[in-house]
């Protein structure tokens, strides 16, 4: 059949943006992918996307470094909101989504178990800043230039915000590899297992020649020819010098009238800071309660960045209020003894349980007006988005914790039963020699007052008391 002639010097009216701005009409007038091979390649993104997801999850609890933990709860919560928006999209191309939870292929499915299984955090980052969040990009961008800019604009639209989130987090974690250095071995790994697994799941790599692969298999493993087993027990970087204290009672100070408000500022910062316990714990939930609908993972793992962000606003408010924060002593008790004392079930009735005693009056509200009445703005401010984040939380353990149950009376005696499996661990941690629950209140509050150039007030430096006796969750919930 002859080719037909296009139509020359073609223009919109009086030269107005053609085709509703996506694109010039040459571009469109290309033919592209088909519906089929589209709804393909997309299935293999949301795998990506999925299996990054669950990796940052899975690594959130056993990472000591906070900043590392931090960037995981941050990036967790992405792939998860691109794992939604693509399976939306799949949905909406002719047939029904089925398959979503199929692997696409054997190789890609070897591919992220390994960069799971990477038996160190530097192997972790490098797998997946210079290998699946890179590969991830070029398949992407390939599949932008590939398809029709106008029958397929709803794919290029999401894919174009997966693109622009991918190429942050390729340079977040490739700054934090520069930062911790790559692994020894890391370019064997890469050339004789993880380019040998993408080529064959089809995931093309450009570049130089393969070395021959690791013990010449089709399908080479290094890591990961033992599953991965989750690792439940928090770890802490050495900035947290003292994980098992529990010397100073914050909501005591903070519930009683008489301690002025500016110092009660300093309670709030470290009861924010306090809570990166929460993804530590929330990562076990995630990562131990399978097969449950997307859902459940979107919004769990939305919850976890956000308790992530309210340990970072501790960290921002003492370093604007001149404090040197790891005179604070963060305890990790709360999520060690959830994490390997409860099941995920009963963790996720404490954390339920936890999160309703924060609505009363005394609750976040409380802590917001304290904030205000600080007269440090930006108290006010992390107060006010910490109050706002606990009321979703509240929701969100109304749409996945409480159906689970015939009332929310029996949801919360769940949680509450839970909690009383965790007696106070006070005198015992003590008697074992892990911390000795020193009174840090002192040296902190006078550090903030020489940094505001006033005169520690009597009352509060003296402040002497200790979460001895109270029951565990006692120190989380804010109305005693
Ligand atoms: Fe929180
Ligand atoms: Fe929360």
């Amino acid at each position: 059949m002859p080719t037909p002639k296009p139509l020359s010097g073609y223009t919109s009216y009086k030269g107005l943006p053609p085709l509703a701005g996506l694109c010039t009409v040459e571009e469109a007038a290309r033919p592209g992918l088909s519906v089929e091979e589209c709804v393909r390649r997309l299935k293999r993104f949301h795998y990506c996307f999925k299996r990054l997801h669950q990796i940052l999850t899975a690594r959130i609890t056993a990472e000591p470094i906070y900043e590392l933990k931090t960037g995981f709860a941050h990036h967790a919560y992405l792939c998860a909101e691109h794992v939604t928006a693509l399976r939306t999209r799949i949905g909406e191309m002719r047939e029904p989504p089925l398959g979503l939870e199929d692997v696409p292929h054997p190789a890609l499915e070897a591919y992220f178990d390994e960069i799971l299984c990477a038996p160190t955090t530097q192997h972790l980052i490098a797998g997946l800043s210079m290998q699946a969040i890179g590969a991830l990009l070029v398949d992407i961008e390939k599949y932008q230039t590939e398809t029709n800019p106008l029958t397929d604009a709803p794919s290029r639209r999401v894919l174009r915000f997966a693109i622009l989130e991918l190429h942050e987090l390729q340079q977040f974690w490739m700054s934090c590899v520069v930062a911790l250095g790559s692994p020894p071995n890391m370019r064997e790994w890469f050339t004789t297992v993880l380019d040998h697994l993408l080529i064959a799941s089809g995931v093309i790599v450009g570049g130089s020649p393969l070395a021959p692969a690791r013990n010449g298999e089709a399908m080479p493993r290094l890591y990961s020819t033992i599953p991965y087993v989750y690792d439940p027990v928090p770890k802490r970087d050495e900035r947290f010098s003292d994980p098992w204290n529990q010397g100073v009672n914050a909501e005591s100070f903070l519930y009683n009238p008489a301690y002025p408000a500016r110092a009660k500022s300093l309670m709030m910062l470290y009861k924010r800071l306090r809570e990166i316990d929460v993804p530590e714990m929330m990562a076990s939930i995630i990562t131990q309660t399978p097969g449950k609908p997307w859902g459940y993972y979107r919004d769990m793992t939305r919850q976890l960045w956000d308790e992530a962000r309210h340990a970072m606003m501790g960290e921002v408010g003492f370093v604007a209020l001149g404090v040197d924060w790891t005179k604070v002593k963060i305890t990790l008790n709360w999520s060690h003894r959830l994490n390997t004392e409860c099941t995920p079930m009963e963790r996720h009735g404490v954390l339920y349980f936890i999160e309703q005693g924060l609505m009363p009056r005394t609750g976040k509200r409380y802590e917001f007006e304290t904030g205000q009445a600080s007269e440090l703005p930006l108290i006010a401010t992390l107060q006010d988005f910490d109050w706002a984040d606990e009321v979703l939380h509240s929701q969100i353990g109304r749409v996945w914790y409480v159906p689970q149950f015939g009332s929310l009376k029996e949801s919360l005696d769940y949680g509450d039963v839970a909690w009383s499996k965790v007696l106070s661990n006070w005198a015992t941690v003590k008697e074992q020699g892990l911390t000795k629950h020193e009174n840090w209140w002192p040296a902190v509050y006078a550090m903030a007052c020489a940094a505001e150039g006033v005169l520690p007030d009597a009352t509060v430096l003296a402040f002497d008391e200790t979460y001895e006796g109270k029951r565990a969750d006692l120190q989380r919930i804010a109305a005693e």
